[in-house]
């Protein structure tokens, strides 16, 4: 087996948050699960401020830029609004994404070639305050050379269709992601993954040379349920049993 440099796992705590909000209180809380990721083993933390703060709000990105040592992805859409706030607090790194008011989560890559000026304006004032700038598209030839001709850093390479598309198309949409992980390379952008990943989605991403860095939310909030729920179950047990002298 080819010993590859190590890649990073940024993780996604959004769906913290959702679950915070849900109460309207504090706990959970995604700072806490900031902290706990990086304690983990995990290289860094992604938030992902969204326009109508659905799950993570500004006081959260600022308190996890001020006060978790980790490598801060901020997921952001390109506005004017979104560009001040990642200027001001100058993350690691940031990704722009495509965003939709009505969507559930992101639903696709971010068109370069359609973007236009407004785009490289935003990569050019976030690269000036030092943020290294990748943009969330599809494993396309012709949307990483325009993600390379903008100025970004890097790109995050869209997982979602092959990670929760149809089983017998997985393998071409693996080579999809190859291929386009190679022509970033190419370009001289650094190549990251997301959107989908899951314990069984995940390695063969992570085997492909070129991508440095996954994120990864929704299944890891997810699965972190399942596997929590027995110990905190128990520990309720016993603390209902000690009340009751047993
Ligand atoms: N990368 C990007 C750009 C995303 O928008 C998302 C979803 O917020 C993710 C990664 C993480 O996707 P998931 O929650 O499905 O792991």
């Amino acid at each position: 087996m080819t010993l590859l440099p190590p890649m990073r796992l940024s993780v996604n705590v959004d769906h913290v948050a959702t679950l915070r909000n849900a109460r309207g209180g504090h706990f959970p809380s995604p700072v806490d699960a900031a902290r706990l990721v990086m304690q983990a083993g995990a290289d860094g933390v992604t938030v992902h401020l969204r326009e109508d703060r659905r799950h993570i709000r500004d006081e959260d990105v600022r308190r996890i830029a001020r006060e978790v040592e980790t490598r801060l992805n901020f997921e952001m859409a390109a506005t004017d609004e979104m560009v001040a706030i990642a200027c001001e607090l100058k993350p690691p790194a940031c990704c722009l994404v495509p965003e939709k008011r009505q969507e559930l989560t992101t639903e696709g890559g971010l068109d370069v070639l359609k973007a236009g000026a407004d785009l490289k304006a935003a990569v050019a004032k976030l690269a000036d305050a030092g943020v290294e700038v990748s943009i969330f598209i599809e494993a396309d030839a012709r949307q990483i050379e325009a993600a390379a001709a903008i100025g970004a850093h890097a790109i995050e390479l869209h997982t979602g269709t092959y990670a929760e598309g149809p089983l017998d198309q997985r393998e071409a949409q693996l080579a999809r992601l190859v291929a386009g992980a190679k022509a970033a390379a190419g370009c001289g952008l650094k190549v990251h993954a997301g959107h989908g990943l899951s314990f069984e989605t995940l390695p063969p991403v992570a085997a492909i040379p070129e991508v440095v860095e996954a994120s990864i939310g929704h299944f890891l909030i997810s699965a972190s349920v399942f596997e929590g729920l027995p110990t905190v179950v128990r520990r309720m047990k016993g603390l209902i049993n000690n009340a009751r002298g047993h």
